[in-house]
């Protein structure tokens, strides 16, 4: 990514969309600032997917640079403007990895972690709510396409919605949307519905999600007419409108979200990568079954799980140590929140006891990398990888799955892939496992290490057909024609 200097919001052609500015508004901009103060891609798969989209159509990326105090001018980097915000250390303490992801995640993640309800951590995330909000009146023009994404917005549609009524409004959460039975223990859940509801548009991963936001409005705003509709629901509400009485309509879909097919498909093709793969397996002595997983450093993950499934089928003498290893590649992520700490110790000691009992001198049998790689080695990795185990305990949709399958063009490789990843949906030639289910994880990875070579094909080339037709565009195309009212050109069921 290079930089450049700043300018106006940009006049986006979004994929056959007539030409509207579009502008963007996620808890991070798509670079994040080094040690060394210069820019590097920002972690996650909202980066990943959305990145590449907005880089092609032009526009306004509104988002935090990832360090304390910290809010440059506007710059510029591949056409897409970036307007910083800034969040002071106690706002970062309090909103990002207080409310944000130490509230919301974990509850959004089926409370697999104690959420935790603080008052003044609340307060800080209405502050920031409101700076985002804000900035995207400030910089966004009147016939602007606002498009606000995740967990760390949601009060945002309604505050841009308050002083702008007839704004284009739409929000996507990339997180999983859980039921009422546990949205319902959330102290600020009225307020959460109703900033939602200020977007025309709020879209959903999963249908479920889709589906539990559409009980949860029924429940908490009475006022509201919640109807099914052929892509969702619809609500009519009057909420937060204030004394003008304005009346909206907010559609609720389903968009499930992918990757730049192509960016994955194109890099496996490079003769350098090819030969890093084929090199880096020489490097690890030539095992016959290579076990790979790629995450975030995150508990909702499993990447415990699949480690102590792992650890078993050596015990048991089921996975030879001379024959197999695993290669395992966590990305530090809200390394000072303590389910996170407490998650690294123990991946950290498993790694410790796993290569203690079953590596020989030189010769490890689990290879764990703590940091980001850049894209170039990740396509490697996806091209040595014999089996991908992707067991997420729960996840919005887990963008790695697809990124492994659209790495595999040499139609080879098997996708062990959690039930629990929204991902599963479209994937559903994956070997698919409850990763709760300690046998059934033991199960997959064996059915995965030997399988034979034409069912992997078979399944292979059917993941790539489910993939490739669903690329990240499509899915923009497919929520900002919603958005905009507009039906999809060649498309039959609109
Ligand atoms: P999440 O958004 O929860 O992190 P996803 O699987 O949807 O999960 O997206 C993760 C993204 O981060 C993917 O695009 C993946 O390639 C990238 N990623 C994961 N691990 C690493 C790593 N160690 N280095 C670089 N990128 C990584
Ligand atoms: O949706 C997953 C997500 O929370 C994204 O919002 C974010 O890009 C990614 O995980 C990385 O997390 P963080 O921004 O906390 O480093």
């Amino acid at each position: 990514m290079q930089s450049g200097s700043s300018a106006g919001p940009g006049r986006a052609i979004l994929y056959g969309m007539s030409r509207r500015p579009i502008v963007i508004a996620a808890n991070r901009l798509p670079v994040m600032r080094t040690d060394d103060g210069s820019w590097t891609p920002s972690p996650g798969g909202l980066v990943r997917a959305l990145y590449p989209m907005l880089r092609e159509t032009g526009g306004t990326w509104v988002g935090w640079t990832g360090s304390v105090d910290d809010a440059p001018e506007p710059f510029t980097i591949e056409g897409v403007e970036l307007r910083p915000i800034a969040i002071s250390r106690q706002e970062h303490d309090d909103y990002y990895e207080g409310f944000a992801n130490d509230s919301i995640w974990p509850l959004y993640h089926d409370a697999m972690r104690d959420p935790t309800f603080d008052a003044e951590q609340w307060a800080a995330y209405v502050t920031v709510n409101q700076r985002f909000a804000d900035a995207l009146l400030e910089v966004a023009p009147p016939d602007a396409v606002i498009w606000i994404h995740d967990y760390h917005l949601q009060l945002v549609p309604k505050l841009v919605r308050e002083r702008r009524p007839e704004a284009t409004i739409g929000f996507f959460l990339h997180v999983p949307f859980p039921p009422w039975e546990l949205f319902a223990r959330l102290p600020w859940r009225t307020e959460l519905v109703e900033g939602l509801l200020g977007a025309d548009l709020v879209g959903f991963q999963r249908s479920i999600g889709a589906s539990n936001f559409a009980a949860i409005v029924h429940q908490l705003v009475p006022a509201a007419d919640v109807q099914p509709s052929d892509d969702g629901f619809l609500a009519d509400h009057s909420v937060g409108m204030g004394s003008t009485g304005t009346r909206l309509r907010t559609t609720i879909g389903t968009f499930p979200i992918s990757i730049d097919v192509t960016e994955f498909d194109s890099l496996a093709a490079e003769r350098s990568v090819r030969r890093a793969a084929t090199a880096l397996r020489a490097s690890l002595g030539n095992p016959e079954v290579i076990l790979l997983g790629v995450d975030r450093l995150d508990y909702t993950k499993g990447i415990g799980l699949r480690m102590r499934a792992f650890r078993s089928l050596l015990e048991d003498g089921t996975l030879d140590a001379e024959r197999c290893v695993m290669i395992q590649v966590a990305t530090p992520t809200r390394e000072a929140v303590e389910h996170y700490r407490d998650e690294r110790h123990e991946v950290e000691r498993l790694v410790g006891e796993i290569n203690g009992r079953y590596a020989r001198i030189g010769h490890p049998v689990l290879h764990y990398l703590y940091r980001s790689l850049p894209i170039e080695q990740l396509v490697t990795l996806y091209l040595t990888g014999d089996a991908m185990l992707v067991t997420p305990l729960r996840d919005g949709m887990n963008l790695v799955a697809k990124e492994y399958v659209a790495s595999r063009r040499d139609v080879n490789g098997v996708l062990v892939l959690s039930e629990f990843a929204g991902a599963a949906d479209q994937l559903t030639d994956a070997v698919l496992v409850n990763p709760h289910d300690q046998q059934a994880l033991r199960d997959a990875i064996v059915t995965a290490v030997e399988m034979h070579h034409p069912e992997r094909g078979q399944r292979m080339a059917a993941l790539r057909d489910a993939v490739a037709r669903s690329d990240v565009r499509g899915w923009a195309e497919r929520f900002l024609h919603e958005l905009r009212h507009e039906p999809l050109e060649g498309d039959p069921a609109r």
